[in-house]
């Protein structure tokens, strides 16, 4: 897995209006949560990542979700890349250009696609197998069908396969709240978040699948971080540590609970960067 992330600082940070079911009557304590990602990028350098910022910008108040405004990836063709994203919600799509301005700035190669009314949520939904093989792709609530299949159409064209998994529990709207690799060959998954189809080709994809409970997913438990041996989460319970400990991975707790009132936690408030 890459070594270096992209973060935003929640300065212009608030729940304004309900995209997901966790934002119904939110308020956000603004200090806490300042505090609470500053702890965060703490856990990310302390388990030896390299973690860069992008300005926040005023009036964009879920900026700070950074998994979402792009796709990031590598090729051996055409080097590294990022896919602009096509958000569901306008508030949220005007956070985009300044996300593609930052890769553009870096040498990113940028793959334009016409979605033409479609959504694709960047690393909400689409989430890269960790050996790179392929990438998991989640629709339903926020990417949809059709964006993904636009998505896999141009990955088709740098050979890399995309899997479209439908979801169908409204709490995990975006993939990257029921599904998180740990390595190679095992992901933690809440089954019941998917079709069964999507559960069929899971089994299929991962060697080992992990089970978290709807409880554990409705505390982002599915949304950590694997950093160098590390999985940082907002939350323990003696099941998850089981798992992680079969896995070999240390827990490492970093409490989001300001921004899980927006729906999101760890996984994303970054993105990786190549
Ligand atoms: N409030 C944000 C939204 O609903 C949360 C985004 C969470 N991001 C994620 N990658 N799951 O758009």
């Amino acid at each position: 897995m890459p070594n270096r992330v992209l973060v935003c600082p929640p300065t212009y940070f608030e729940v304004r209006d309900v995209k997901n079911p966790y934002m119904k009557g939110s308020t956000i304590n603004s200090d806490k949560a300042l505090q609470q990602w500053e702890f965060m990028c703490r856990a990310l350098r302390d388990a030896g990542l390299t973690v860069e910022t992008i300005a926040p910008v005023p009036d964009l108040e879920d900026m700070v979700f950074a998994a979402n405004q792009v796709f990031v990836g590598y090729q051996d063709k055409i080097g590294k890349f990022i896919v602009p994203s096509e958000m569901r919600y306008l508030s949220r799509q005007r956070e985009v250009p300044f996300y593609v301005d930052w890769f553009a700035a870096r040498g990113y190669r940028i793959i334009a696609l016409d979605l033409a009314g479609e959504c694709l949520e960047g690393h909400g939904d689409l989430i890269w197998h960790p050996d790179r093989s392929r990438i998991w792709a989640g629709y339903g609530f926020r990417s949809t069908r059709g964006g993904i299949e636009k998505f896999s159409a141009a990955m088709k064209e740098l050979e890399i396969p995309v899997h479209p998994l439908q979801l169908v529990d409204n709490r995990c709207y975006h993939l990257d709240t029921c599904l998180c690799p740990l390595n190679h060959q095992a992901v933690l998954i809440y089954p019941g978040a998917f079709s069964k189809e999507a559960l069929t080709a899971l089994r299929q994809g991962w060697p080992r699948v992990h089970e978290l409970t709807r409880d554990e997913v409705l505390q982002f438990m599915g949304n950590g971080i694997v950093a160098n041996g590390r999985f940082l989460t907002p939350h323990l319970t003696p099941h998850l540590g089981s798992i992680l400990e079969r896995e070999c991975l240390t827990p490492v707790v970093v409490d989001t609970s300001e921004f899980e009132k927006s729906g999101g936690s760890l996984f994303c408030m970054k993105v990786f960067l190549e």
